[in-house]
C-alpha cells in the first residue's frame, strides 16, 4: 500500500521579476491565461486529482492570492441579483471552503526546497505523501486528464518519489532537474541520481524535472537539513536525489503541452493555446 496523496503545496512567494512592472503590486501567479489566474489552474488541477488540502507558500504582499479563493459576497449577491448565474459560477468556482486551504509565510527566498519544507507542519509525515504544484509550469492535456492526475495514478503503482518530466534542449539543462537515468519502462524513466541545473556539458541526460512532483515524507528529513545547493539555495532536486537508493525515483512522461509561464514568451504562448483550445468557432 502506497501513502495516500491527499494534500499539495503550492510555492508561490516568489517575486516574479521576470513581469516587472506587471507584478509590482500583482502576484505573478495571479496575471491570467484568457480569464483565469494561473494558481487557479494549478488549484483545479489538483482538485481534479483528488487533492482536498491546498497549501500555499506565500511571501508578504502575495494577500492577492488569498482574496482570490475566498468568497466576495458583495459580487456574488450583485451577481444573483442581475440573474447573471454564468458569472456567479465562475466567482464560485474558484472558492475553496474553509478548512481546505492553508497560507504559510516564506519568510526568506531560501529557495525551492526551503519553500517546500515550510509546508511540513500541515502534513502527517508518519502516514501520507504530498503533491507538489509549480503554477509557472502550466501543462495542457485537452482531451484527458491533467498531469497531477495522471502522475498520482502511475503513482497508485510505483509508489516512492515521482516527478513529471520532459526532455529539453541540450543547451538548456541549466534551468532545470535533470535526471540521470538507469531504466525506462513506458512512460516512466528510473533515476539513479538528479542534478540541479548542470551545464550543458555535464548533464547526464536531457531528461527535465517539471513542476509536479509526489514527495514521500523522507524527503522532509532530508529538507530539515537545510543544506545549499546550485545558487546557494535549499534545492529539493537535492533532497529526493538524496533519498535515491532506499526509496525508488521515477520520472513521468505526462501526456499534454507544458508552457513555461514563468518567461514572457511561455507566458504568451500559453494565453495562445488556451485561446485556441477554447475557442467555439
Ligand atoms: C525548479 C526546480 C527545477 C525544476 C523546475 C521546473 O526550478 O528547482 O528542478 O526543473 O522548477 O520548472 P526553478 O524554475 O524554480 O528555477
Amino acid at each position: 500500500m502506497v501513502k495516500p496523496v491527499r494534500k499539495a503545496i503550492f510555492p508561490v512567494a516568489g517575486l516574479g521579476t521576470r513581469f516587472l512592472p506587471a507584478t509590482k503590486a500583482i502576484p505573478k501567479e495571479m496575471l491570467p491565461v484568457l480569464n483565469k489566474p494561473l494558481i487557479q489552474y494549478a488549484v483545479e488541477e489538483a482538485l481534479d486529482a483528488g487533492i482536498d488540502t491546498f497549501i500555499f507558500i506565500v511571501s508578504e504582499g502575495k494577500e492577492a492570492i488569498k482574496d482570490h479563493f475566498a468568497p466576495s459576497p458583495e459580487l456574488e449577491s450583485m451577481l444573483e441579483e442581475q440573474g447573471k448565474h454564468d458569472l456567479l459560477a465562475l466567482v464560485q468556482g474558484a472558492v475553496l471552503k474553509t478548512g481546505r486551504a492553508a497560507y504559510i509565510i516564506q519568510d526568506q527566498p531560501l529557495g525551492l526546497g526551503h519553500a517546500i519544507w515550510c509546508g511540513r507542519n500541515e502534513l502527517d509525515l508518519d502516514n501520507e505523501a504530498v503533491a507538489v504544484i509549480l503554477p509557472d509550469d502550466l501543462i495542457l492535456n485537452q482531451s484527458g486528464p491533467g498531469c497531477l492526475k495522471q502522475m498520482i495514478e502511475i503513482y497508485q503503482n510505483v509508489g516512492g518519489n515521482l516527478a513529471a518530466v520532459e526532455n529539453v534542449p541540450r543547451e538548456q539543462t541549466n534551468r532545470y532537474g535533470i535526471l540521470d537515468v538507469v531504466s525506462e519502462d513506458g512512460a516512466l524513466a528510473k533515476a539513479k541520481g538528479l542534478v540541479e541545473k548542470p551545464d550543458p556539458a555535464d548533464a547526464p541526460s536531457t531528461l527535465s524535472i517539471i513542476g509536479r512532483y509526489v514527495l514521500q515524507p523522507e524527503v522532509f528529513t532530508y529538507l530539515d537539513k537545510k543544506e545549499r545547493g546550485a545558487g546557494n539555495e535549499i534545492q529539493l532536486t537535492d533532497a529526493m536525489a538524496q533519498t535515491i537508493g532506499h526509496i525508488d525515483f521515477h520520472g513521468f512522461r505526462f501526456e499534454g503541452t507544458r508552457f513555461d509561464c514563468g518567461n514572457q514568451i511561455g507566458f504568451v504562448e500559453a494565453n495562445v493555446a488556451f485561446a485556441k483550445a477554447h475557442s467555439t468557432s
